[in-house]
């Protein structure tokens, strides 16, 4: 695949804006539905898990697009640290997005209930069965979920930080369009 050097391929563009929409709806369904004693608790599992399966699939092939396609650099005059914090939190959202699901898989193994993806469609245990070890998970899902939501919003700034007060082509590299 050839790129310009001012604009990330078409592949990551439809991979970043549509796995955008799937984590952020992830994590207001999975706030709703344990905040939920209602009969959409049941509707709001039914949708999280395979949603969440999806996001892990699509992040291994986001993964690969970018190994594969580096992105364009980021403007000369941009300060060292801003550079440095820029892909230190692409590679926080990337890894965040691979553990979450597999963490959240990992914690209904541990806790012995089925992983089904629809009625008949049922993924295997990745984890032994062990009551703390669903504790601990349980945890660990829900405050990486919330290190997610604080890294989202850090990233949602510096984009409207770039495309608003530096007009620098950053966003738009990731939008498309005609480059500066
Ligand atoms: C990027 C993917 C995912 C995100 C962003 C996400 C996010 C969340 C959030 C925000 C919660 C609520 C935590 C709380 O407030 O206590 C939650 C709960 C939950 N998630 Fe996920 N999740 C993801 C993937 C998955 C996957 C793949 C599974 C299982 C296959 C899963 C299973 C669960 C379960 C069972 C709960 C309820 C836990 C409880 O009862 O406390 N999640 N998730």
């Amino acid at each position: 695949m050839t790129r310009s050097s001012t604009q990330f391929v078409p592949a990551a563009r439809v991979l970043h804006w549509l796995m955008a929409v799937m984590v952020l709806s992830m994590l207001f369904i999975g706030v709703g539905m344990v905040a939920s004693v209602s009969e959409w608790h049941q509707c709001l599992i039914h949708i999280h898990k395979p949603l969440g399966i999806a996001i892990l699939v699509l992040v291994v092939v986001r993964l690969i697009v970018r190994l594969r396609n580096p992105p364009p650099p980021l403007p000369a005059d941009m300060p060292a640290v801003q550079k440095f914090a820029a892909h230190a939190s692409h590679w926080v959202l990337y890894v965040l997005m691979l553990i979450i699901p597999l963490v959240g898989w990992a914690m209904l193994s541990a806790g012995g209930y089925p992983v089904m993806l629809s009625d008949s469609l049922r993924l295997p245990p990745i984890f032994p069965v062990n009551a703390a070890a669903f504790a601990i998970l349980r945890h660990a899902h829900a405050w990486l979920a919330m290190l997610l939501f604080l890294t989202f919003l850090a990233h949602l700034g510096a984009a409207l930080y770039h495309g608003l007060i530096r007009r620098d082509g950053v966003l738009r590299s990731m939008v498309g369009g005609r480059a500066k």
